[in-house]
């Protein structure tokens, strides 16, 4: 099967011109102006965009969670993943406490072998660090390519380590050939303070993000800095919300550190006034939670600065009856939110099409750097002669709008809804098979293939 995209504007993230693509069997076989090639199929790409596949590296699929299961799966989540441009997500296995590693991944194969549509890889979340799962680190990069190991400093008494474990971790993992990634929120404080809230009879939404203060964020990522610093081990932050989180790091690199930092599509584009709306706030209890209006600036311009390196989603989508398990109790309310599909025209539109971030820092943060940083460049996250054939053809001048009535995600409400978007994905295109094209989905269940990574080395 051969395709040839004619007369787009192919952007990567340091490139522009107006050229064809011409793809072979899963691979890019040439790029340039007038191609000469004949293909079994050829779309024309006049007046669109053409740019690599989306990857997105932070995403929660089928996933335990406090007391449910994320309601995406492998299938609908990679799936409408597809849609809004998305190739390929990296999802998080969780180790159970007190359980090998090997236990949970086992447990993660059993939901995800055979059912994904798009492509997907693994993080492994070490949350019980000890001499045994110190022994499975090299199995996990060497045997499964599996190669990023998440931490959390939050979540006590089911996902939390402690200091010291960070430290040995990272050792390990620096010996390895791997990279720590975290959620760097201080659990100790933010513990005490939903204790406090819930002894004052404070039980509504807005409670969560009074439980979770600017200084919990920052506070935990200027120590996991310092841990990183100390072991030399490449470390990524998920999920930065807040300027004291993203100056903690940006005095770390005074030190000549690199810590990569990674913000969510949510956190550029809602602020916490959304938590003014008595229970209906849930649809926005995630962790960390939204903020201020002044750290969505700082987060965009973190961006155009080069400290901010990636755009995830932590796409961890509930429906509404499980968001009402914490009805009485903000602490219960399931933490996530859904946005897998929309990261790609959402970033588009309020940052290239509002003049925020240039088209080349759009493909950077979205594509090719969550490739670089976990080990897949160059054969995914960007558009070269050699690279999967991961593309995406869309239009930057289509206008639609979000609403839970359109989307593909397995949830039952928006949290964008109503939202008026300037451009659209038109055509998908992952490993050479038109994945979406009319607003269809062409690919089935399985046809998502796990990918194995390389070794990191921190350095992009
Ligand atoms: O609220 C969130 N973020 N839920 C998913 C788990 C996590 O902390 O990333
Ligand atoms: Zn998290
Ligand atoms: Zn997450």
């Amino acid at each position: 099967m051969s395709i040839l995209i004619k007369n787009g504007r192919v952007v990567t993230a340091s490139e522009d011109q107006i050229a064809d693509l011409y793809i072979e069997g899963e691979k890019i076989i040439a790029i340039g102006k007038n191609l000469p090639y004949r293909a079994d199929q050829e779309i024309d790409a006049t007046g669109k965009l053409v740019f690599p596949g989306g990857i997105d590296p932070h995403v929660h699929l089928d996933m335990p969670f406090m007391g449910t299961f994320s309601s995406d799966n492998y299938e609908t989540g990679t799936r409408a993943a597809l849609f809004g441009g998305t190739t390929m997500v990296i999802d998080f296995i969780l180790q159970t406490q007190g359980k090998s590693l090997r236990h949970a991944l086992d447990q993660w194969k059993g939901r995800s072998d055979g059912n994904a549509v798009g492509d997907y890889a693994f993080h492994m979340a070490v949350t019980d660090f000890n001499e045994d799962t110190k022994k499975e680190i090299r199995q996990m990069v060497e045997e499964e390519g599996i190669v990023s190991f998440k931490t959390f400093m939050a979540y006590k008494g089911a996902l939390m380590i402690n200091d010291s474990q960070m430290v040995g971790l990272m050792q390990e993992v620096k010996k390895q050939g791997g990279l720590v990634t975290v959620h760097a929120t201080n659990g100790d404080i933010i513990d005490y303070l939903i204790a406090k809230h819930k002894a004052e009879g404070k039980l509504s939404p807005l409670y969560h993000y009074l439980s979770q203060p600017e200084i919990t964020e920052a506070e935990a990522s200027s120590r996991f800095c310092d841990m990183a610093h100390y072991t030399g081990c490449p470390a990524y932050i998920v999920h930065l919300t807040c300027e004291g989180a993203l100056n903690a790091v940006r005095r770390a690199t005074l030190r000549n550190q690199r810590v990569f930092v990674e913000t969510c599509i949510q956190y550029l584009t809602l602020d916490a006034s959304l938590y003014d709306k008595g229970f209906e706030s849930a649809k926005w209890v995630m962790s960390p939670p939204l903020r201020e209006k002044k750290d969505v600036e700082t987060l965009w311009a973190g961006m155009n600065q080069g400290s901010v390196q990636v755009v995830a989603t932590d796409h961890c989508p509930f429906m509404w009856e499980q968001k009402k398990l914490g009805e009485n109790d903000f602490s219960k309310i399931p933490n996530g939110h859904p946005a897998i599909e929309h990261r790609m025209e959402l970033l588009f539109s309020e940052g290239v099409a509002k003049g925020k971030i240039s088209l080349n820092k759009f493909v950077e943060t979205a594509c090719t750097n969550p490739a670089k940083i976990f080990g897949m460049y160059p054969f995914k996250g960007t558009l070269a002669v050699g690279s999967d054939a991961d593309v995406v053809i869309f239009d930057p001048n289509e206008k639609h709008t979000l609403g839970v009535k359109s989307h593909h995600m397995n949830v039952d409400y928006s949290s964008y809804e109503g939202m008026e978007l300037t451009g659209k994905t038109k055509t998908v295109i992952l490993r050479g098979s038109v994945a979406i094209d009319n607003n269809q989905c062409l690919v089935s269940k399985g046809y998502g293939k796990f990918i194995r990574r390389n070794k990191i080395t921190g350095i992009i």
